[in-house]
């Protein structure tokens, strides 16, 4: 029998902070991933975390202000006013776990700037920080009593007279259906991007968790906020540091003018994302691009800087587009990069469903509103899954695990997965729609929004919905089905397209990421609140909740 306290569902940083913070509260902890957990999507955040050290000058409301701007004052501040008062706590705590964070020449850790923010507060590991993080927190899983379900895939959460009790999950590398009993699950499945083409995201990441829990029955909050890199390489859109920018890169057009400065002539490059990637959009569109992109010029910053504190984005110039960033500008353009929203939780990660927690990029504590900036998703993994962990495993204290009839639910999940692999070739494919849904979405809920093209995306989501329910899956066997891996994800994926784009076209103004060219002002007097979407079964319907303001009164922003 496979049963916990805590079952933690991915095992990115989040995950992994809040298996590590609930078996140390003496849980019985279980941790499942469907890839192996050096493989998680935290992997690839590059830049850093950011965190206000009083030693440096710099205070948490700092932070937390800069945090709320950014947020487009969408972010609630009660949630934002912890988050910052706890980074500097949970970076040493990595730092003493074996994150050997850069340093800066008076053998103090280093900061660099990062977008949004008046102060250099980003602590960073060159530009692998993500990578550096999610190796150290893997060791101490592997010191740890915590029981690691590694290349796991959740097929669905199980309900009971309205409290999850655990999981069905199958064994990718048998296809074997289990039944991991729980009394509390914690979801740290971590983003969406691929609901988008391209994305910055790996090809795993496609809203597993958040659109578990939407079928459950949580509800969503600010799915519309969808956030645009502005640095992703031209074509492939992968992940180009704003820790270049950071370091002092420019952005240039075709003209080499730094066009930074008309637009945000304070914070130029280090403008917050949401108005840097517009900028970049509306210089592309008025014909001042290169071939649908702006370049991102490093050559000044010295080959020896770029080396030791870039030497990713020098491999993946290099690799991906055959050019020596010490030597040529790079091709940038705006591009998808993270979802704001997600399964609305509290500060400890608890949703509105019994048994359900859900922490990190898949869960909306709301502490990025609108818009988050650079550096502090990694901060809100750790601080957020910390808390879900510890109030997991509190709660699982008091609680009994509900008996459960195994066979009856193995055997249910199984004869749904038969059905899938049962169907007939018809001429459609996964790989088709998923591309059919990420163009749409990149299309039409990308840096500019209107109410034709949302729409559109909408209708050719609700079709391709329809089309999932008979799409065949080629390989029939059981052992390590990637293509039922697949199969499971695009169904997942296509939920959170749907919410997106119901939230989106909800939302009749402008605010963060969420930019509509037939509505391009705030109004804060109608729409600062946030938007819900609960699953029915009647489609996704909308409710709102009211954004918490503590000490700062919206005000309008520039940078
Ligand atoms: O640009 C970056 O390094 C990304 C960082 C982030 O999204 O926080």
């Amino acid at each position: 029998m496979l049963e916990h306290d805590v079952l933690v569902v991915g095992a990115g940083l989040a995950g992994m902070r809040a298996a590590l913070a609930a078996t140390e509260m003496g849980a019985n902890t279980g941790i499942i991933s469907k890839v192996y957990p050096v493989r998680s999507h935290s992997n690839a955040a590059q830049g850093g975390i950011n965190a206000a050290l009083v030693d440096r000058g710099d205070a948490w409301e700092e932070h937390a202000y800069d945090t709320v701007k950014g947020s487009d004052y969408l972010g609630d501040q009660d949630s934002i006013e912890l988050m910052c008062q706890v980074a500097g706590e949970e970076l040493i705590s990595l730092e003493h776990m074996g994150v050997i964070f850069n340093r800066d020449d008076e053998g103090r850790l280093g900061t660099r700037a990062f977008g949004g923010q008046r102060r250099a507060r980003t602590f960073f590991v060159a530009d692998f920080t993500g990578q550096a993080i999610l190796h150290v927190l893997y060791e101490q899983l592997l010191k740890s009593e915590i029981t690691s379900y590694e290349e796991w895939f959740v097929t669905s959460l199980v309900m009971q007279e309205g409290k999850c009790c655990g999981v069905l999950a199958m064994e990718i590398r048998t296809g074997r259906v289990y039944l991991i009993k729980a009394k509390t699950v914690i979801l740290c499945t971590g983003g969406l991007g691929r609901v988008f083409e391209p994305s910055t995201n790996a090809l795993i990441v496609t809203g597993d968790g958040i659109a578990l829990a939407y079928r459950a029955g949580v509800p969503l909050m600010d799915m519309e906020m969808v956030q645009y890199h502005p640095t992703t390489l031209k074509g492939s859109g992968v992940l180009i540091t704003e820790g270049a920018r950071g370091e002092g890169a420019y952005l240039l057009n075709k003209d080499g003018e730094r066009f930074m400065e008309r637009y945000a002539p304070s914070m130029m490059e280090l403008a917050s994302r949401d108005v840097v990637s517009r900028s970049e959009t509306i210089e592309i569109a008025e014909g001042n691009g290169i071939n649908g992109s702006v370049l991102l010029d490093c050559r000044h910053l010295g080959e020896q800087l770029i080396k030791e504190k870039l030497s990713q984005i020098y491999d993946i110039g290099l690799d991906l587009l055959g050019i020596d960033i010490t030597q040529e500008p790079i091709p940038v353009q705006p591009g998808m990069h993270y979802q704001m929203g997600g399964i609305k939780t509290d500060v400890d990660g608890l949703t509105s469903v019994p048994g359900i927690y859900a922490a990190g990029e898949c869960a909306c504590v709301s502490v990025h509103g609108g818009n988050r900036l650079g550096a502090n998703s990694l901060l809100d993994t750790v601080v957020f899954g910390h808390r879900a962990g510890n109030h997991a495993a509190e709660v699982s204290k008091g609680t009994t695990q509900e008996p459960l009839d195994v066979e009856e639910l193995v055997g249910q999940e199984e004869k749904r997965l038969a059905e899938i692999l049962s169907r007939d070739a018809n001429g459609d494919r996964v790989a088709r729609i998923r591309l059919d849904m990420g163009t749409a979405m990149n299309a039409h809920l990308g840096v500019y929004r209107d109410q034709n093209g949302m729409k559109e995306a909408l209708d050719t989501i609700q079709q391709l919905k329809e089309r999932y329910t008979t799409v065949p899956v080629e390989d029939k066997g059981r052992t390590f089905n990637t293509d039922m891996v697949f199969d499971l994800e695009l169904g997942l994926m296509l939920d959170c397209a749907e919410a997106i784009a119901v939230s989106a076209l909800e939302r009749k103004e402008s605010r963060g990421a969420h930019s509509r060219t037939d509505f391009p002002e705030r109004n804060d007097a109608d729409w600062l609140k946030h938007i819900l979407v609960t699953s029915t079964p009647e489609g996704p319907k909308i409710s709102y909740s009211p954004v918490v303001i503590t000490q700062w009164t919206p005000e309008e922003r520039k940078y």
